[in-house]
């Protein structure tokens, strides 16, 4: 079901805290892009997360909190470098990886010792969870390794039946999630980028270790003989989230990286195909269909559009999708993790 927590707040939010509290889940609307949760401490409802997205075991989920003092049970230490981003940051698109206490379940962390936890910057998530009086475990609402939802319509469509409550609180502002950044021995290391960038990181804390992309392809093609909750496997991949194909269509996508767009080989052989395109584009009549993700060539407009323009290539019955990428500094860092995730074939 699919309550309009716009209009019908309170009710809404009074129900859907009720659903978490008896071990239901609820998709709910972040700043980010829709989350689906349950109680982060009730080990049959973060079973059942795994379950409905068919997400494997070894991937950890996030804990989303209202208030830092909500924090204080779920982590052993809370250093500096935590404590200023979390001032400047919270509530916002800011995942912090820190060492867990012993109340959070190893499913919730895939056995690893340490938990994510962010405060969502939505008004209906942060009195969702102080209306449940709950740590709440959510990752993106969508099924593993697929495009994230930015709407409650996403959600519904790819996840519907096999929820509880979809709170509809509109189009996510942000539309990529958030940033996750580890914060343990004394180091902080980029995990995911995201929703706050690494520039504005690092005029907080100095220095952030960016581990190489490759790096991690590489470990990740340990992952399909392991079995869930392998600790060395947990070990060797410091974030699943680093899987190279993730945030994927079904439609094929290739990259490419300026505007002369109409060269790819492809275009004009009497195939499908549509074009993702970071800034305003003069030779529409090339493709069968073009997003345009922003016509100022903004960021932050192309990755509020980002996700909900994937989707509706992906929907035109395309044989190929071709996708701009952006400046590799700011939010492009993060838009392009999630093209290049969804361009690799692995
Ligand atoms: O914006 C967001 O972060 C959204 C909203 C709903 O909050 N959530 C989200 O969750 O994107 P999910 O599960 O789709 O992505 C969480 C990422 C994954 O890459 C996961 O591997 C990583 O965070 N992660 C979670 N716990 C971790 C941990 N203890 N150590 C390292 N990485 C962790
Ligand atoms: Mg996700």
């Amino acid at each position: 079901m699919v309550m309009n927590a716009e209009r019908h707040a309170s009710t809404a939010i009074e129900r859907a805290a009720l659903l978490l509290r008896e071990g239901g889940l609820v998709a709910f609307p972040t700043e980010t892009v829709y989350g689906l949760g349950a109680n982060a401490l009730d080990l049959a409802a973060v079973a059942r997360i795994f379950d409905v997205k068919g997400r494997p075991r070894f991937d950890p989920l996030i804990v989303h909190i209202a208030d830092r003092s909500d924090l204080e049970p779920l982590v052993t230490e809370f250093p500096p470098a935590a404590r200023q981003l979390a001032d400047r940051f919270w509530p916002g698109p800011l995942t912090l990886v820190l060492p867990k206490a012993a109340i959070v379940p190893d499913l919730v962390t895939a056995g690893g010792p340490t938990v994510a936890v962010r405060i969502p910057d939505h008004p209906l998530a942060l009195a969702l969870l102080r209306a449940a009086g709950l740590p709440v475990a959510a990752p993106s609402a969508n099924p593993f390794g697929r495009v994230s939802p930015t709407t409650a319509e996403h959600v519904r469509e790819q996840l519907g039946d096999r929820i509880d409550l979809i709170l509809d609180g509109g189009p996510c502002r942000v539309g990529i999630e958030s940033t996750v950044l580890q914060l343990t021995d004394g180091r902080a290391r980029l995990l995911r980028p995201g929703g706050v960038t690494l520039e504005e990181i690092e005029a907080v804390i100095g220095r952030v270790t960016v581990p190489d992309p490759a790096e991690f392809s590489r470990r990740a093609t340990l992952l399909p003989g392991a079995r869930p909750m392998d600790e060395g496997m947990v070990a060797g991949l410091a974030s699943p989230g680093l899987l190279p194909q993730h945030y994927a269509p079904r439609t094929r996508l290739v990259l490419v990286d300026d505007s002369e767009t109409h060269e790819v080989s492809e275009v004009g052989t009497g195939r499908r195909v549509g074009l993702l395109s970071a800034r305003p584009f003069s030779g529409t009549g090339l493709y069968q269909a073009v997003e345009v993700l922003s016509q100022t060539g903004d960021l932050c407009e192309s990755a509020a559009n980002f996700f909900a323009a994937l989707r509706r290539l992906d929907a035109a019955g395309l044989d190929l999708i071709i996708a701009q990428t952006f400046p590799e500094q700011g939010l492009g860092r993060a838009l392009n993790d999630r093209l290049r995730r969804a361009a690799s074939k692995c």
